[in-house]
């Protein structure tokens, strides 16, 4: 058991090789206990590579990996396994096995009596929303994708690991569920204190999930560090573009509902005929803004609203103005 402060996995000059080309180049990383560590970097970075090699589906060509202290060479790889739960990107349930069934596997094979795995399922899917009397006996093709994706959670939890490894677990979803399973996440963390390793490729999602982040690219880190930290002190030209272009895209995601709270928007008095939801984003209605149309919406007091290119645009400024100053603020 492992405590708070101490270093759960740790990877000295560890090297990997994919027919001849390093794709992993001297990787020195120390990964903290019972925090969420995230590995952020884009497609082809190499993080999926760097989680397979803690579980040990991939061998490194050169330099040492420890978990709690013991080299991943010295572990039986079932009992390296057993202590690692695995949530994959894709998500991975066994499609002739019911929910029930599919968390059971681990705590079956690590010889749990049959009573304590039920009462397990039962309280784990109580967590994660999905009530076993509903759930339990579905099979996963009964399931939308955020609820798969919410049992993939408590199969890798279902025998009490004390390392969770997670690869892009949310990259499939719709943004609603993501945030939502987002939120799940940390709200289970702040129970069990896990060791979690979180791999993703979104900046606000590394931001938002990670205890610490370090920043891959080409193989390489390129910071480690807090989120503020590694936010407000990039150390890489390369990571400061990262954000840049994140901030970007996030811009983007805004929703109608928060450009009718800035000097943007326009009130109107008449009642348009199909107004939009506020939760569409700007991504959303740019095709349409983009013909020139003018859409409307509503707001929770019932006020309509109306938007063109125009509100859009002035919004843009009026946010890209405000990360300014906010990142003045800090900086003082
Ligand atoms: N089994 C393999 N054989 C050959 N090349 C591989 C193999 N696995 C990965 N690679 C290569 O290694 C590099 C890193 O791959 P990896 O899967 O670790 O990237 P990643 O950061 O997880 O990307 P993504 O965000 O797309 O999942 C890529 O260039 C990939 O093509
Ligand atoms: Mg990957």
């Amino acid at each position: 058991m492992t405590k708070q402060g101490e270093i759960a996995i740790e990877f000295t000059h560890v090297q990997k090789k994919f027919s001849g080309k390093a794709v992993i180049k001297d990787l020195n990383l120390a990964v903290p206990a019972n925090q969420i560590f995230v590995l952020v970097g884009p497609s082809g970075s190499g993080k999926t590579t760097i989680l397979k090699m803690i579980n040990a589906l991939i061998q490194p060509n050169g330099g040492e990996i420890t978990i709690n202290g013991k080299k991943i060479t010295e572990y039986r790889v079932q009992d390296l396994r057993w202590q690692m739960g695995y949530v994959l990107q894709q998500i991975a349930l066994f499609p002739n096995m019911t929910v029930a069934q599919n968390i059971a596997v681990i705590p079956e094979m690590k010889k749990m009596p049959k009573k304590k795995i039920k009462e397990r399922i039962e309280t784990l899917l109580a967590q994660v929303d999905l009530p076993a009397a509903k759930y339990a006996e579905r099979y996963p093709r009964e399931l939308s994708g955020g609820e798969a994706q919410r049992v993939g959670i408590v199969r890798a939890l279902a025998a009490d690991p004390p390392l969770i490894l997670m690869d892009e677990p949310f990259s499939a979803l719709d943004p609603l569920s993501r945030t939502q399973l987002q939120k799940l996440v940390l709200r289970l963390q702040a129970q069990l204190h896990k060791t979690v390793v979180f791999v993703t490729h979104d900046m606000n999602e590394a931001l938002k999930m990670g205890d610490a982040i370090a920043v891959v690219h080409h193989g390489k880190i390129q910071q480690v560090g807090t989120p503020r930290e590694v936010q407000l002190h990039p150390a890489t030209e390369y990571v400061a573009r990262f954000f840049a272009d994140t901030q970007k895209r996030d811009l983007l995601g805004a929703t109608l509902a928060e450009i009718i709270t800035t000097q943007a928007a326009q009130k109107i008095e008449a009642t348009p005929a199909k107004p939009v939801a506020a939760q569409a984003t700007i991504l959303d209605v740019s095709g349409q803004l983009s013909m020139g149309k003018v859409i409307y919406t509503q707001d929770e007091h019932g006020n309509y609203w109306e938007i063109t290119a125009a509100t859009v645009l002035q919004f843009l400024t009026l946010e890209e103005r405000k990360d300014q100053i906010d990142v003045r603020k800090e900086k003082v």
